[in-house]
């Protein structure tokens, strides 16, 4: 799919939004803004002189804006994306394999309850920066759908028992089905109307 393919269906549809676009077009509409705006953050697949944004910084500038501070940070060690990219050939890129987790505070007192993990937890992964886990393999619930077990970690890490859960970018459902199932309180959002309709029959399935 090309800027030039996006610009063409935009011509012909002029009113439609990203997603009527992405229907049109049978592609995301996440592909369908990076093409329109040029902001393909994750490196380029197939131009070797694509234009990256480290997103760090932008994220903790919001957050501050917000009154959060980065209190910690860990990297999710997923799989290389080998099958789709053809920039590790034609580039000096590195596959992408691995993702940031970001964890803000809000100044305050915070209470460390040392027995939402086991002894054997901590040292396996709570206290780890890297988790190596791997990537979902399938995409017919979402294209990008997240491992349960990364969720479960950050659920089980820095949420209480009874506490609530907040997924702003919900996607198929995995961080609010995995919260329901740890016994949290969940709440998710997502642009897409199908997918909050998707997320809410996975997480609505989850039997206590
Ligand atoms: C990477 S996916 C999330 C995948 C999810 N963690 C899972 O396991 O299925 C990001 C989601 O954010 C949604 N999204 C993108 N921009 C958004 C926005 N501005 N507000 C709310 N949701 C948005 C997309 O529709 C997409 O479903």
């Amino acid at each position: 799919m090309t800027r030039e393919d996006v610009l063409a269906m935009k011509a012909k549809h002029p009113d439609a939004n990203r997603h009527q676009l992405a229907a049109l077009l049978g592609c995301s509409e996440q592909t369908v803004q990076r093409r329109l705006e040029g902001n393909n953050v994750r490196g380029g697949k197939h131009e070797c002189a694509t234009k990256i944004v480290l997103t760090g910084c932008m994220v903790e500038q919001w957050a501050a804006e917000a009154g959060l501070y980065l209190y910690d940070r860990r990297i999710w060690h997923k799989d290389p994306c080998w099958a789709n990219s053809r920039w590790h050939s034609t580039s000096y890129k590195a596959v992408d394999e691995f993702e940031h987790v970001y964890v803000f505070w809000q100044p305050g007192i915070v209470e460390y309850d040392r027995a939402r993990l086991a002894d054997s937890e901590w040292s396996e992964w709570g206290s780890r920066a890297v988790w190596k886990i791997r990537s979902v393999r399938r995409n017919d619930r979402h294209e990008a759908e997240f491992p349960e077990e990364l969720a479960r970690r950050v659920i089980r890490l820095y949420s209480p028992e009874g506490g609530t859960v907040l997924d702003c970018f919900v996607g198929s459902g995995t961080t609010t089905a995995v919260a329901k199932a740890l016994g949290r309180q969940w709440i998710g959002i997502d642009a897409s109307p199908c997918c909050v309709k998707n997320a809410k029959l996975r997480t609505d399935a989850i039997v206590l």
